[in-house]
């Protein structure tokens, strides 16, 4: 056995070295920031004897010589899930899937990894949260047999990976990395030294072995991130599955991605068979949308190189006493309250008095300008009580003044539309999309009633 290396406490802000924990950092003064790492080693590679000639690491090769073959990728057997990697799994790579507790990430790899080893990809879970016999409860749950699927109960980076090295694994999941846990730091599972280092392990495993690993990250309600923030430079591809507990979708955002590009998004809907991807996400949030009610506007948003058609809810209603509310799921408070105040002075719509209410169906987040317009259209029709179009898009940015302006990427949003059977758009425009829909130009949302009443 190796001696327990030294560790030190360094200082995130300034990286002064402490040889005990402290609250404050003697360097900066900064509470909080100090960090558990292990001692670099001295004497041994630190020695000039060794410093002269070390050639036992790989040469350099020229760009030229290396084959531009592309490596071939597993299949998860989930299209969406491949999709988001940029077209399945990288040997080697590292993947960490972000989301909040309860979301279904350990669902999703569950069923990756039955998919894995029927496809003969040897796969292994290592199970840190849950026991053997909780997982095997979600896999007598899921469509796929997870029967062949081979679980470890561990939290040793150390003996993950040396049981994920003696089976051969080509997929190794990590459930989760803030369970993990190595004997080299003292900090106890989840400090973010402990994270830090298992993922850096993890890392040098998956590189040196070329198996591809799967760290799952646990994320808290309100975006405040624990872990995987931390981790976000090491790994290289970030996916964070997102959505509303209310709902049954899930969407699933690759926020980084050293192997295909970013911001693609997956769409499953968790059953009680588990994840099911979701193929046409357009029919599946507008599901059920009920055509002739006030305060409901349809927008498409581009998510990574897809349009997806969702629906807005607004619903004004008289306040009670005091200050009215604002509610809004899917949408920024700050950006519903500055949609709120253009609709109050420059649409002359009066909503002070009024309690209001704004909803994204299917559990989806507005992150784009363009859906500013529905926005206001569904705000407008609520406190009109007169139903939208049923068959209208709406599309455009809002600015301070109450003009409309256009956005990017219109002739796909306006094509998705078209294949959803829709016949008509609102939007803000510059020359002349290609297009079947009938465009309504709208230039300033002074218009939206007039144009909604022609
Ligand atoms: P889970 O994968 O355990 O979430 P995470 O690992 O992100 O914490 O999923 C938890 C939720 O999913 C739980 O509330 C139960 C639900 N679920 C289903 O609805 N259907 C299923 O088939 C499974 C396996 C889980
Ligand atoms: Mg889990």
């Amino acid at each position: 056995m190796t001696p327990k290396r030294r560790s030190v406490y360094r200082c995130a802000e300034c990286g002064t070295d402490h040889p005990k924990w402290a609250g404050r950092c003697d360097g900066c003064g900064t509470w909080n920031a100090l960090v558990e790492e292990i001692a670099e080693r001295t004497g041994r590679s630190g020695g000039p004897a060794n410093r002269r000639a070390d050639t036992s690491g790989r040469p350099p090769v020229r760009l030229a010589d290396v084959s531009p073959e592309r490596m071939p990728r597993f299949g998860t057997g989930l299209a969406e899930f491949d999709f988001v990697l940029g077209g399945g799994l990288v040997p080697g790579s590292v993947v960490l899937i972000g989301g909040e507790p309860g979301i279904g990430k350990s669902t999703l790899l569950l069923q990756a990894a039955a998919h894995l080893e029927a496809a003969g990809v040897p796969t292994l879970y290592a199970a840190g949260e849950e026991s053997v016999e909780q997982v095997r409860l979600r896999a007598d749950r899921i469509a796929e047999d997870a029967g062949p699927v081979l679980v470890l109960p561990e939290v040793r980076v150390e003996a993950i990976t040396a049981q994920a090295a003696a089976h051969g694994a080509r997929v190794l999941i990590v459930d989760s990395i803030q369970t993990a846990y190595t004997d080299e730091l003292d900090g106890a599972p989840g400090n973010v030294g402990q994270v830090r280092e298992c993922a850096a392990r993890l890392m040098r495993f998956a590189k040196g072995s070329g198996a591809a690993v799967f760290l799952v990250g646990h994320v808290t309600r309100g975006g405040i991130i624990a872990g995987p923030k931390t981790l976000e430079h090491v790994v290289d591809t970030v996916v964070y599955f997102e959505g509303e507990p209310s709902s049954g979708f899930r969407v699933l955002r690759a926020t980084k991605n050293r192997f295909g590009s970013v911001d693609e998004v997956g769409v499953f809907e968790m059953t009680t068979a588990g994840l099911v991807p979701v193929a046409n996400p357009s029919a599946a949030f507008l599901a059920g949308r009920a055509l002739d009610t006030a305060g409901s506007a349809v927008t498409a948003l581009m998510e990574g190189t897809r349009p997806v058609l969702v629906e807005i809810q607004a619903l004004a209603a008289k306040a009670g006493f005091g200050t009215p509310q604002r509610v809004a799921t899917g949408l920024e408070h700050k950006r519903l309250a500055v949609l709120l105040a253009v609709l109050e002075r420059r649409g002359g719509f009066p909503f002070r008095d009024l309690d209001v209410f704004i909803n994204v169906t299917g559990g989806v987040r507005l992150v784009e300008p363009a859906s500013d317009l529905a926005v206001v259209a569904a705000l407008v029709s609520s406190v009109t009580d007169r139903p939208l179009p049923p068959d209208a898009l709406f599309l455009g940015e809002v600015g301070l003044g109450g003009e409309v302006r256009p956005v990017a990427g219109l002739d796909r949003r306006l094509a998705e539309a078209e294949r959803q059977g829709f016949r008509r758009a609102f939007a803000s425009i510059r020359g002349r999309p290609s297009s079947r829909l009938d465009i309504v130009a709208i230039a300033h949302v002074a218009e939206l009633g007039s144009k909604l009443a022609a």
